[in-house]
C-alpha cells in the first residue's frame, strides 16, 4: 500500500499526476491531507478541478508556528501510519507537511519517497530549504526532477542507487491540464484582459512578505511597471500576503488584486501573460514550460535550470531592479527548451516504487 501525504496548494497540484497514475493502475493507495492549507481556494478547489478523489484522512492541522504545525502533523501522520501500515510514504516538495510526513515515516521504519528531491537554494533563511535538506537525508527514494538536482544530492553523499531522475511532475500537470483549461475556463474574458497585454504577479515567500522593506519594495516595483507599460498588473493574492499587506497598512496603486485562482484559471492566465513576476517555486517552473518570461522576486533560486535556459531572471525586491528585470526579459526571445522533463514523471515515480509495494 502507498500513502500519499500532502497539505498545501502546490503539493495537491504536483502530486495530482502521481495520484492519477495510482488510479490508472488500480494500485492500493490512500491520500492523507494534513490540512496545512484549508481555505477553499487554497485546497478544495484543486481536488474539484483536477477531479482527484477526496483524501481518506484530513488532519485539519491548520496554521501555526513552524514547530506547532510540524509537530501536529507528525503526531497525526504517525497515528494513521501505525493503523494503515503502508509500504511507502510519498511526499512532494519542501513544506512543513513534507518534512513532518517523511520524518514520521522514517521513525516508524516505513520507506519514504521524496518527489522533487535535490533542490537547493543554499539559503537557510528559507524554511523550505531546511525542510528539503532534512527530507532528502531521511528518504529512501529520491525523485530528482533534473540532473542538476541529482548532482546536488550526490555532493551531499546521498547514495546514487536511491536517486531517480524523473522530470518534474509539474510538467505532467501542465500537459494534462492546459487543454482542459483552454476548453473549460474563460478567465481572460472575465477579467477583461487581452492575451500578452497584462502582467501576472504572485508572491508569498515568508522572507519577502513578512519583511516590511521587502514587500514594500515589491509593491513599489509593481507600481513602476504599471506606470512604464500602462497595461494591467494582475495579482491573485496568497492569504499570507493579504494578511501582511493589511497589517502593514500598504496601499497598492496600479495593481488589480484578485482572490487566489483555481489551477485551470491560473494556468490560462500564465500561458497568456506578457510576463510573470513571482517568488513562487512552481510558477518559475510553469512559466519556463509554457514559454512565458519570468522575473523572480528573490535573491536566489533552487531552480537554476530556469536561469540557465534563459526563461527567468533574479531581480530581488528593489523597485528599480524589478523594472530592470522586466525590461531585460522583454527584450529576449522566448525560444528556450524546457529542462524539467517530458511530462512522464508520475509514471516513472510509480515504476520506481513498484518493487517496494509489490502490487
Ligand atoms: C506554505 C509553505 C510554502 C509553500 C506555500 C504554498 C511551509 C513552511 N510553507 O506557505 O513552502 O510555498 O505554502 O502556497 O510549509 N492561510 C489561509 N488559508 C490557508 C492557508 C494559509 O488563510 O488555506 C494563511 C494563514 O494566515 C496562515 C498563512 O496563510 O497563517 C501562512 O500559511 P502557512 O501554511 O503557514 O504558510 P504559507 O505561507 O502558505
Ligand atoms: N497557483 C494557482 N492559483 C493561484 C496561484 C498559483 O493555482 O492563484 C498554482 C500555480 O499554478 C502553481 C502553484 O499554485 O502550480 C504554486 O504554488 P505556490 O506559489 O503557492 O507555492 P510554491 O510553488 O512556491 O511552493
Amino acid at each position: 500500500m502507498i500513502a500519499i501525504v500532502l497539505g498545501t496548494r502546490p503539493e495537491i497540484i504536483k502530486m495530482s499526476p502521481v495520484v492519477r497514475e495510482c488510479e490508472k493502475r488500480g494500485l492500493d493507495y490512500f491520500v492523507l491531507h494534513t490540512g496545512q492549507h484549508y481555505s477553499y481556494e487554497m485546497d478544495r478547489i484543486f481536488f474539484e478541478e483536477l477531479e482527484l478523489p477526496r483524501p481518506k484522512y484530513n488532519l485539519d492541522v491548520g496554521s501555526g508556528t513552524h514547530a506547532e504545525q510540524t509537530g501536529k502533523i507528525m503526531i497525526g501522520v504517525e497515528k494513521i501510519l501505525m493503523q494503515e501500515k503502508p509500504k511507502i510514504v510519498l511526499v512532494q516538495g519542501d513544506t512543513n507537511t513534507v518534512l513532518a510526513g517523511a520524518l514520521a515515516a522514517a521513525k516508524l521504519h516505513i520507506k519514504a519517497g521524496h518527489v522533487e528531491a535535490g533542490l537547493r537554494s543554499y539559503d537557510k533563511r528559507m524554511p523550505e530549504e531546511i525542510n528539503r535538506v532534512l527530507t532528502d537525508h531521511i528518504s529512501d527514494f529520491l525523485f530528482a526532477p533534473t540532473e542538476v538536482a541529482k548532482q546536488n544530492l550526490i555532493r551531499e553523499s546521498i547514495s546514487e542507487n536511491s536517486i531517480f531522475v524523473t522530470g518534474n511532475t509539474i510538467v505532467d500537470a501542465v500537459y494534462q491540464n492546459l487543454e482542459i483549461a483552454k476548453k473549460k475556463v474563460s478567465v481572460l474574458k472575465e477579467l477583461n484582459l487581452k492575451p500578452k497585454e497584462y502582467f501576472l504577479v504572485t508572491t508569498h515567500r515568508q522572507e519577502n512578505v513578512d519583511v516590511r522593506e521587502r514587500i514594500k519594495g515589491i509593491i513599489r516595483g509593481l507600481e513602476l511597471i504599471h506606470n512604464e507599460f500602462a497595461i494591467p498588473v494582475i495579482f491573485p493574492i496568497h492569504p499570507r500576503t493579504q494578511k501582511r499587506i493589511e497589517e502593514f497598512g500598504f496601499n497598492l496603486n496600479g495593481v488589480t488584486l484578485i482572490n487566489p485562482l483555481g489551477f485551470l484559471e491560473f494556468l490560462q492566465l500564465e500561458a497568456n501573460a506578457k510576463l510573470v513576476l513571482t517568488d513562487s517555486g512552481g510558477v518559475q517552473e510553469e512559466t519556463c514550460v509554457l514559454g512565458v518570461p519570468c522575473v523572480t522576486l528573490r535573491d536566489n533560486t533552487e531552480r537554476p535550470e530556469t536561469l540557465e535556459v534563459g526563461s527567468n531572471v533574479l531581480a530581488g525586491t528593489k523597485p528599480e531592479r524589478i523594472l530592470g528585470g522586466v525590461k531585460l526579459m522583454l527584450n529576449k526571445r522566448n525560444n528556450w527548451k524546457n529542462p524539467f522533463g517530458d511530462g512522464k514523471a508520475g509514471e516513472r515515480i510509480i515504476n520506481a516504487i513498484m518493487s517496494e509495494v509489490g502490487t
